[in-house]
């Protein structure tokens, strides 16, 4: 069986084929990630094309401890006290590598920057202590698609492209992590996601600038990302009443299904990858959603949605 449930025993086939440069799709508390040996070549290369991903799109790097990911990276008071703060969690950190660092640079899309985080899942942390090297992982699905949260989401879209897929149930926080560059003098956010951004600044005192730059710094930054097959349409609050067409509701907008009924972002970020995919079937062309307001997780939300409503 390709989908296998956590035990001593998938622990250890996960290992192995870690030692021979596979991958592993793991569950995290985000999103699930393919996971493959941080510091060997040829298992970065294969996480490229196991997702038809654009090499130039570096990958995040998985550590279980503070002191493991110091060997790669060099952190700065100011990284040292958000690490402390917020890992393991849904923050990854941009930082320079440290002289003579393991890591693949092909896993880095050659910048002499490292993205890094400690996930918050008990799966992802036992493999991670169990391997000891750490783990480059991309969201596990085809690039441009929607990020899974469960593992039958991983084998609809990578198949048997993936040797093993360790299941861990629902991810509980449903959006990838925020990406903070703590690499130059002031901090900026490339992605937002998983940890709100106002947590972050209440914890560091100082405000953090959104990156505005054209190159690609972060994930998604093309603009058609986590993209369904049906049309999406923002802001809407009524169905237009044509057949095909759903809407997905939030707090008092009620629709097929609602990614809060209550108004809760946590609620409605955990909720909305798996509910995109499942109205995300043959014969529905429209899916309409409602207004998500932008502050905490809804940031995220609207991001991701945004670039899944792009052309
Ligand atoms: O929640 C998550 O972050 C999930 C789970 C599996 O950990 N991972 C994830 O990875 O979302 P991915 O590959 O879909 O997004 C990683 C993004 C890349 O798109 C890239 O732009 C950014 O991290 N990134 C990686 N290294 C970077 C670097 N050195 N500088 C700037 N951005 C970087
Ligand atoms: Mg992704």
């Amino acid at each position: 069986m390709l989908i296998a449930s956590f035990s001593q025993r998938s622990l250890e086939n996960a290992c192995a084929l870690w030692d021979e440069g596979q991958v592993v799709a793991i569950p995290t508390e985000t999103v699930y990630g393919l996971a493959g040996d941080a510091t060997n070549d040829k298992a970065i290369t294969t996480i490229y094309s196991v997702k038809n991903r654009p090499v130039f799109n570096p990958l995040i790097i998985h550590c279980h401890s503070l002191s493991q990911a110091k060997r790669y990276a060099e952190f700065s008071l100011r990284a040292e006290r958000v690490a402390n703060a917020f890992w393991p969690g849904p923050l990854t950190l941009v930082l320079k590598r440290r002289m003579g660092c393991e890591i693949s640079l092909l896993a880095s899309a050659g910048l002499d920057t490292l993205a890094l985080r400690i996930p918050a899942h008990p799966i992802a942390l036992d493999l991670l202590r169990a391997y000891e090297i750490p783990l480059a992982a991309p969201s596990a699905n085809l690039s441009n698609t929607i990020s899974p949260t469960r593992a039958q989401d991983v084998y609809a879209s990578l198949g048997e492209r993936v040797p093993l897929i360790l299941d861990g149930g629902d991810t509980s926080v449903g959006v990838e992590s925020t990406i903070l560059d703590l690499s130059g003098e002031e901090p900026v956010l490339l992605r937002p996601g998983g940890l709100a951004l106002e947590v972050i600044e209440k914890q560091i005192g100082e405000k953090v600038l959104h990156y505005k730059g054209d190159e690609i710094k972060a994930p998604g930054m093309t603009k058609r990302h986590y993209a369904p097959e049906a049309k999406v349409k923002l802001n809407m609050t009524v169905k237009q009443n044509k057949q095909g067409e759903v809407l997905l509701g939030f707090g008092a907008v009620v629709g097929d299904l609602s990614l809060s009924l209550s108004g809760n972002l946590e609620e409605a970020a955990a909720n909305l990858f798996r509910m995109l995919r499942d109205l995300d079937q043959p014969g529905i062309h429209t899916i309409s959603i409602a207004p998500i307001p932008n502050h905490g997780l809804g940031l995220a939300i609207n991001d991701r949605l945004r670039r899944a409503a792009a052309d």
